[in-house]
């Protein structure tokens, strides 16, 4: 990854950097202090359509759930943020995790902006592969048809809000607002659609966690218990969550099923546990 700090902007924006270097996977994030001797991040990414409207969402959300975005240049690709605790939800109890992130959909979730894409457009683009892939990907094929027929389905509405669009563990660290601990949501990928969709990264990430020999019950179990208490904090229609859990399970299974073939090799171990991940979720949610 190639990422760097665009000539001059460090004396432009008048800030100092220390010598720390965090790496995201598609960023350069350094600890920097303001003029005004405030506590900052300046975020450098990739120059990607991931990142392009990251700054659209943030500046929206006014540091209401999310980190404050105190300036932008979206040419570099560059963010200044606000500094934020480097602990994110990662060692945070699954559950506990889920209802904090589900409880801070509601206050991202804002009514769809003109400047953002819309999520189905993408949706519609992946199912279209997969559709060409139904007979080889290495998903049971009910599961294929299904996916594709409730993405069909869900992507005939119109967007009722901006995503967050990756809101998963590593992007909620623990901030400060009115001098309380509050977690907030960083890194958008932002799009219009539905807030169902969000959902799916929280059942996902962490899987190896429901095979620990101290999960209380099976797998099946932990994927349930962490699917409700997302929607019960969310608020969130629990069939519209399962069909979007199921679209994106399928989709993500076949992602990586595409890679191996796109690079013309056999899927790696790690490849095949993450299609063996992704069904698992999709039957676990509609058991
Ligand atoms: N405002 C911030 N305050 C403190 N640390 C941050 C801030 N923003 C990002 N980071 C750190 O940098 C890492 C990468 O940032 P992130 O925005 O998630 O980019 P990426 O797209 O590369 O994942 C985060 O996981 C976190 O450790
Ligand atoms: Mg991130």
């Amino acid at each position: 990854m190639s990422v760097s700090i665009p000539e001059g902007l460090l004396d432009e924006w008048e800030l100092v950097a220390g010598d720390e270097r965090w790496h995201g996977t598609r960023s350069l994030v350094l600890p920097v202090t303001t003029r005004q001797g405030r506590a900052a991040a300046l975020k450098i990414a990739l120059p990607d359509d991931e990142s392009e409207h990251e700054h659209i969402a943030l500046q929206r959300w006014q540091g209401n759930g999310a980190v404050l975005l105190l300036r932008a240049d979206p040419s570099r690709r560059a963010l200044l943020l606000e500094r934020l605790d480097r602990d994110d939800l990662v060692d945070v109890w699954d559950l506990e995790a889920c209802e904090i992130v589900g409880s801070l959909y509601g206050r991202l979730h804002v009514p769809p902006m003109p400047q953002l894409r819309d999520q189905s457009s993408y949706v519609a683009r992946w199912v279209g592969a997969l559709q060409r892939d139904a007979a080889t990907v290495p998903v049971p094929r009910r599961l294929v048809d299904q996916a594709i027929g409730l993405a069909r389905d869900l992507c005939r509405e119109p967007a009722s809000a901006v995503l967050h669009g990756d809101l998963h563990y590593e992007n909620v660290l623990c901030g400060e607002r009115d001098g309380d601990p509050q977690w907030l949501a960083i890194d958008p990928k932002p799009t219009n659609g539905d807030p169902h969709y969000e959902l799916e990264p929280m059942l996902r990430n962490r899987f190896e966690e429901y095979l620990l020999p101290g999960a209380v019950g099976s797998v099946r179990d932990g994927i349930r218990r962490r699917f409700h208490a997302l929607v019960d904090a969310a608020g969130f229609d629990e069939s519209r969550a399962r069909d979007w859990a199921v679209v994106r399970s399928v989709l993500n299974a076949h992602w990586a099923h595409e890679e191996a073939v796109r690079t013309g090799r056999r899927p790696t171990a790690d490849e095949r546990e993450h299609v063996t991940a992704c069904i698992t979720i999709a039957k676990a949610v509609q058991d």
